[in-house]
């Protein structure tokens, strides 16, 4: 298939370009480098440098290809709550301008990047694609339920075939997030500069982490997919904060300090997916387990960071 990526320069999105060129699929990485970097961009994809919000640059670039998987978009935050209405714009209306530059370009297949955060706070664990959506907390979460709806509609209206992946925690080589808000990589630079890692609520919430190139192989899977379909992405299992400092700790083979910051209002406790029908459905299933997935981690941010073993 000939895949367009956007946001392929980017943390998740250059796995997922490297997974299907491996696959064997004609891939273009469509990408501003606003956050992306150019180097990130595997061998074997073709590069345009645009932005969404260019419909004329996006809809040439679309001339050709079979689907579109659609990780472009803006995704601290705390930098939402500060301007909702960029991310507004940049998430919702530029997908929309994709949309229907993909609309005119002929291109009908569509793959997007959402997130468990739709799910607002969890009514009941393991969280299933046909639970309700919750109350967002933040713009960047109204902006992924925003383009869920958005796909909806060009279902049916045009009869696109969609997907959206709901992404628990990625986590892996490349995370670009500045200033970084995930826990993995900032207890794993912690760690390896033996700075103590801020921890809240004694590290007891619940996060599904799953590695990087786990996830990137569900887009794979979901270009086969027809119709209107939502899949969670998740390992199924909630890991404790403090169970990933435990274990970098065993890797490094030295205690990571803890900077004990106390209770933070507005964290949900825990949240985790069943990945039940991705893996039923679409045959994928997890390959790289949390400590393997730590050590890639480490290994990546050592030289990244210049940190000798
Ligand atoms: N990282 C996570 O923890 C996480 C969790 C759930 C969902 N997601 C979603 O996954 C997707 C990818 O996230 P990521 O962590 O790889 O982020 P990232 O910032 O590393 O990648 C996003 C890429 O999109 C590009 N981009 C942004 N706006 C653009 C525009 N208008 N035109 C062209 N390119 C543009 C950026 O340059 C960047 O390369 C996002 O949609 C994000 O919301 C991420």
């Amino acid at each position: 298939m000939r895949v367009l990526v956007t946001g392929g320069a980017g943390f998740i999105g250059s796995h997922v370009t490297r997974v299907l060129v491996e696959a064997g699929h004609g891939v273009t990485v469509l990408d501003n480098l606003s956050r992306g970097r150019r180097d990130l961009v595997p061998d074997g994809a073709s590069f345009v440098e645009a932005d969404l919000a260019d419909e004329a640059a996006t809809e040439a670039a679309l001339q050709g290809h079979d689907a579109v998987i659609h990780l472009a978009s803006f995704l601290e935050v705390g930098v939402s709550v500060e301007k909702p209405v960029l991310f507004a714009e940049n998430n919702i209306v530029n997908s929309v301008r994709l949309l229907e530059a993909m609309r005119r370009a002929g291109v009908g297949k569509i793959v997007f990047s959402s997130s468990a955060t739709v799910y607002g706070v969890p009514e009941s664990l393991p969280l299933r694609e046909e639970d309700s959506l919750g109350m967002q907390a933040n713009p960047y979460g109204a902006t992924k339920v925003a383009v869920e709806t958005f796909l909806g509609v060009y279902h049916q209206l045009y009869d696109f075939d969609c997907v959206l992946l709901r992404y628990f925690n990625p986590y892996g080589p490349n995370e670009l997030c500045e200033p970084e808000t995930h826990a993995v990589p900032n207890i794993v630079r912690a760690a390896l500069e033996r700075r103590p890692v801020p921890v809240y609520w004694g590290g007891q919430q619940k996060r599904d982490y799953i590695y990087v190139e786990d996830l990137a192989r569900a887009h794979i899977a979901a270009l086969n997919v027809e119709g209107f379909e939502v899949f969670n992405v998740g390992t199924e299992a909630g890991t404790k904060v403090i169970d990933i400092i435990d274990t970098v700790s065993a890797i490094l083979g030295y205690d990571v300090a803890v900077d004990d910051k106390g209770e933070r209002p507005g964290d949900v406790e825990a949240s985790y997916a069943s990945s039940e029908k991705l893996r039923t459905q679409l045959g994928w299933h997890l390959q790289v387990d949390l400590e393997d997935g730590l050590r890639r981690t480490i290994a990546h941010y050592r030289e990244r960071l210049g940190i000798p073993e």
